[in-house]
Parts: structure tokens; sequence; C-alpha cells
């Protein structure tokens, strides 16, 4: 690419303007929007096996429901993730091979285990709060197909969410055993749900190209920090403790806004999961393994007949 055409496209992405799959893009935009695109499918198809565990245990038909359209709207997410990724033209099949061979990530918030009910409270809380943080800003990113699939999966994020917190509210202000496995499952979520946003800005290999292509809109520290802002008043709000000792108002933070110090974040438990470290990475994989393999029929069966409507249209 001369540099001419990649000094046009920065205009393009200065003006604000939406990328569109047919538009003239530099290599390296496609590829790292690939990249995350497909790495954020994955994570919402995995992300459906910790929850998974739950829906046949919960404890009341209500909670089975709401549940279970969390579930289905997370591979709806990852269905459109992986459209939004193949505009860019790379397929399905390639996607899921990377994604089985380690090739590519997903996030490492999906490698914890899920023991208690408590669990689907605290990922709904803040997984899916986490999320929401990290998916508002992408609404507004300069690949069109990704912008727009975001508007949809923000709107359905915020009900997981919600219910997520409503479960919290019920166990944290319902009997002392249910307070106290509130309390477990907010001690085993915090971290890792403040690690989701990625390392430090200055550990963050992507993250200036991305900003100055308008993928990304906040760095990784920043949309940490907005999180946890958010949520320290929720924990307070149901009576637990977060994780954290190092934990304390600073009023000077945030421009005089006033935020939250926090601790030292285990950067190496962070990335030992990354790398398929995890306790639950090698449960993930396999099922996603198992899934893909046992779908090998419908897939057939689908692009036969799609072979033989191409050839009746054409005869
Ligand atoms: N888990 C796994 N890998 C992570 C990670 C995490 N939590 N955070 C960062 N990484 C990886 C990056 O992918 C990158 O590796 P790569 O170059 O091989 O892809 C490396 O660590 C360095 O991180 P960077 O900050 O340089 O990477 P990015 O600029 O891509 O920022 C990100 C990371 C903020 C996660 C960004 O990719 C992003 O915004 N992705 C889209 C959102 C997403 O994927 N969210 C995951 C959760 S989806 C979800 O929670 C579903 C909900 O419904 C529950």
């Amino acid at each position: 690419e001369t540099p001419e055409f990649l000094a046009e496209f920065q205009k393009r992405i200065d003006r604000e303007e939406k990328i569109e799959p047919n538009d003239p893009m530099p290599s390296g935009y496609r590829k790292t929007l690939v990249r995350q695109i497909g790495q954020h499918a994955h994570s919402e198809i995995v992300g459906m096996l910790p929850e998974g565990n739950w829906i046949t245990r919960a404890p009341t038909l209500r909670r089975k429901i709401a549940l279970l359209a969390k579930v289905q709207d997370e591979g709806g997410h990852g269905l459109y993730l992986y459209s939004a990724a193949e505009t860019l033209g790379v397929s399905r099949k390639q996607m899921t091979e990377e994604l089985l061979s380690g090739k590519a990530k997903y996030s490492s918030i999906f490698n914890y285990p899920t023991p208690t009910w408590a669990d689907m409270g605290a990922i709904g809380w803040l997984v899916d709060g986490a999320a929401i943080m990290n998916q508002i800003p992408l609404c507004r990113c300069s690949y069109g197909p990704y912008a727009r699939a975001m508007v949809r999966v923000c709107k359905e994020e915020s009900f997981h969410q919600r219910q997520g917190y409503e479960i919290m509210i019920s166990l944290a202000h319902g009997s002392p055993e249910q307070k106290e496995m509130a309390q477990d499952a907010l001690n085993r979520w915090w971290w890792p749900s403040i690690m989701m946003f990625g390392p430090h800005d200055s550990d963050s290999t992507n993250s200036d190209q991305s900003m100055a292509w308008k993928i990304k809109r906040f760095s990784n520290d920043e949309l940490r920090q907005k999180f946890i802002d958010a949520t320290i008043p929720q924990a307070e709000y149901l009576g637990l403790t977060v994780p954290d000792p190092d934990l304390k108002w600073n009023p000077e933070k945030n421009d005089g806004k006033g935020g939250y110090d926090f601790g030292a974040i285990d950067w190496d438990e962070f990335w030992t999961v990354v790398k398929g470290g995890g306790k639950m990475n090698v449960d993930r994989i396999t099922a996603r393994q198992k899934a893909w393999d046992d779908g090998e029929w419908v897939r057939d069966a689908a692009l036969a007949h799609a072979k033989k409507q191409t050839a009746k249209k054409a005869s």
C-alpha cells in the first residue's frame, strides 16, 4: 500500500466515515478486525458454556427461563459477529479451526468454573457488566458491520446484566447462607472480570493502531476504571465486600470527578489463562470440538441442499 493510500484512508477515519466491506482498506485494518471480531465471536460462543452448566439446575422456572434466554442470546451474538467477520473475507470454518487449534483467542473470563448458582448472578452482573462497558464504544467503531452488530448486542447485554444483578440482590438480601454464596462468587469473579479489559495500556500491543483507526474508542485502562467506578456502589448496595484491600476512593481521579484506586492485577494469572492454563480451558475447547464434530452432518446437509437449489435455479 502506498503512503498516499494509507493517508487517504486515515482521512476517511478522521472524518468519522464508516468503512464498509467493499471499500478499499489497508491490509492491517482488515487483519486486526478479523482478529478482534473473530475472537469476540469465539468469546460469545464459548461464553455459553459456563452458564449452560446451570440451565437444568436453575432454582426456579423463572430463573431457568431467563438463563435460557440469555444463553440463546449469546449464541445469536456469536452468529452476528462471525457474519461481521465473514464480510472481511474470512470463513466460519477457518475461524473455528483457529479457535480449536488454540491459534485464535477468546475471552479469558470463560475459563473459570461455575460451581454454585451465585455464579450465574456474578457472571450476569460483572462479566456482562464489563462486556457492556467494552461494547458500547464498539457501536461507534469505524467498521460498519461490526458497529451495527454491536447496537443489537448491547440492547440484549443490558438485560443480561440486570438479570444477573437481580439474582445477586435475591441472594445478598436472602438467608445468611445465600449471602455467603453471593460473597463467595464475588470473591472468585471480581479480579477475572477486571482482567477482561485486557493488559494495561503500556502492555497493549494493539491499542495504538486500533485507537488511530477508531476501532477502539477508549483504552483498556480507561474502560477498566469506568467499570470499577460504576460497580463498587452496586456491591455496596448488595452489602458485599469487593475482594481488594487496596480499593480506595480517590477524589482527584478522573479530572477531579473522583474514582477508585485499586490493587495490583495478577497478570501472571491473566497470561496463564490466556495461554490455555486456566482451570476450564481444556473443558471449553473439548466441548467446542465435540459440537463442531457433532454438527458436521448438519453442515454437509445444508451445503448439499444449497448445491441442489443452485442447480435447480441454473436449469
Ligand atoms: N482474554 C483473552 N485475550 C485477551 C484479553 C482477554 N480478556 N484481553 C486482551 N487479550 C489479548 C488480545 O487479544 C491481544 O492478543 P492478540 O493480539 O493475539 O489478539 C493481547 O491480549 C494484547 O491485548 P490488546 O489490548 O493489545 O488487544 P486488543 O486491542 O484487541 O484489546 C480487547 C483487547 C479489549 C478484548 C479487544 O479485543 C476488544 O474490545 N474485543 C471485543 C470485545 C470482546 O472480545 N469482549 C470479550 C468478551 S465478549 C463477552 O463477554 C460476551 C458477553 O455476552 C458475556
